[in-house]
């Protein structure tokens, strides 16, 4: 007889650079996406994140909100420019204000999820390479020794790298996300994937029983029946292959050459790759249709200059899509999560985002947003993800992006994301219905 699995746990995610503000506080050093956001182009709506939600200054309300809705668990991430403004030197107030964090989750019941990498590398370290260089890996390492030593008594799981498909392809193929480079992704998805298996190696000396993972951006890639089945096959090595490849079976796929020279995977660097996780976490929006190539005003995720190699093409979302263009597929989350839990059975899996953009147009009476959309998107993506877990994938948690409507990186503010809105002169939380049927399902599945 198999045992029952135990419930599926909800929680919500943010990130640092995205909802924390107070940039220039606490000896917070400058990080590359507080450089990119300041070029002119990079983003929107010309915004950056020296505000955002606030979140740093307006820590235990929005706790206290999680909280209400009867979750399990926030993910957020540590910004490294507050724990080592240079890169190198420790900023105690940097890692008082995490510390906070993690009492403030563990007091109202709710399991710290850390990331330690969402994208806001110090800028000290950009300008000696960045993670095009090799010896980014290592700062890496020492800056996680920084953070466990300090959080490890009370945080068990551990997240090294979000989606490092975007630090790689984004930051430095397309030049959509920062540092705005092109031509050195291949370079930097191997730094990530050594970096995150050092972090693995420093969380497990600091941390007895450390839980180490990395959360990736996999996806359904399909092929329409005009796709180039070069274009095809090399999103999908780019996307996802790369990726587990590396982590499940120490290689990298044959069709990614750039990923063959001796002088950037080094004599046991893929070794170490191999078997440093613990779990796996999903990040799971859309699938990816390729087809002909197509002309569009807006580049951010429509754009093959983030295949390099890859014969020009196209995306072709079907309906219904978000106001990011995403297509909704909660059948792709379904499909993903058997399909990974086929190919690695010993490994757990977590939902680590999972979320939609919409126009948030419509208020119910007492004038909060009344986003039957984003709600439906929800309720899909859960029901996807207990589907998975009837067929057999184990699938921990499924946590919601995003707590708050925040800064959507290129996008600026223009898109929203969050179970809570932000009112934007007040910064006054104002929950939406979304928020309200997230809490539902927590409710329901604890009981
Ligand atoms: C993911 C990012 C997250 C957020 C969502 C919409 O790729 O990890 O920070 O921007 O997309």
């Amino acid at each position: 007889m198999t045992a029952t699995p135990p419930p599926l746990r909800f929680g919500v995610a943010t990130s640092a650079y995205q909802v924390e503000g107070a940039v220039d506080v606490g000896g917070r050093g400058r990080s590359i996406w507080d450089t990119f956001c300041a070029l002119p182009g990079t983003v929107l709506d010309g915004s950056d994140g020296s505000v955002a939600c606030d979140h740093y200054h307006r820590l235990d309300e929005d706790l206290d909100l999680i909280a209400s809705a009867a979750l399990s668990s926030y993910r957020f991430s540590i910004a490294w420019p507050r724990v080592q403004p240079d890169g190198r030197t420790l900023e105690p107030r940097g890692l008082d204000f995490y510390d906070r964090l993690v009492d403030g989750c563990l007091a109202r019941g709710l399991q710290p999820f850390p990331t330690l990498y969402h994208w806001d590398l110090p800028q000290a370290l950009q300008d000696e390479g960045g993670w095009p260089a090799r010896e980014t890996a290592h700062r890496f390492a020492d800056y996680t020794t920084a953070v466990a030593e300090r959080l490890g008594d009370r945080v068990s799981t551990w997240t090294t790298h979000n989606e490092p498909w975007c630090t790689a392809f984004l930051g430095h193929a397309s030049a959509t996300f920062a540092p705005g480079l092109r031509g050195a992704a291949f370079p930097v998805a191997h730094h990530t994937l050594l970096s995150h298996a050092l972090s693995a190696q420093a969380l497990r000396a600091a941390v007895p029983g450390a839980e180490v993972g990395i959360v990736l951006n996999l996806t359904l890639v399909h092929g329409e029946p005009d796709a180039d089945p070069r274009a095809v096959d090399l999103v999908d090595a780019v996307q996802n292959r790369l990726w587990l490849d590396a982590l499940l079976d120490g290689r990298y796929p044959d069709v990614l050459p750039e990923l063959a020279d001796p002088a950037l995977v080094q004599p046991g660097d893929l070794e170490l790759v191999h078997g440093s996780l613990d779990w796996l976490g999903l990040n799971y929006y859309t699938p990816f249709r390729v087809g002909s190539p197509v002309t569009t005003a807006d580049g951010v995720g429509q754009d093959s200059d983030a295949f390099p190699g890859a014969p020009d093409f196209g995306f072709h979302p079907r309906p219904p899509v978000t106001t990011m263009g995403w297509e909704v597929d909660p059948s792709g989350l379904e499909d993903l999560l058997v399909q990974l839990s086929r190919r690695a059975p010993s490994l757990p899996l977590r939902v680590t985002e999972n979320g939609s953009a919409y126009a948030d147009e419509q208020r119910a009476e007492d004038g909060s947003v009344d986003d039957a959309d984003r709600e439906a998107y929800l309720l899909g993506h859960v029901a996807a993800t207990l589907r998975a877990r009837d067929r057999g994938a184990d699938v921990r948690d499924y946590l919601a992006w995003s707590l708050l409507d925040n800064f959507e990186w290129a996008q600026g503010y223009t898109q929203k994301f969050g179970l809570v809105e932000i009112e934007p002169e007040t910064l006054r939380r104002i929950p939406k219905r979304s928020f309200r049927a997230l809490a539902g399902i927590a409710r329901a599945a604890a009981q």
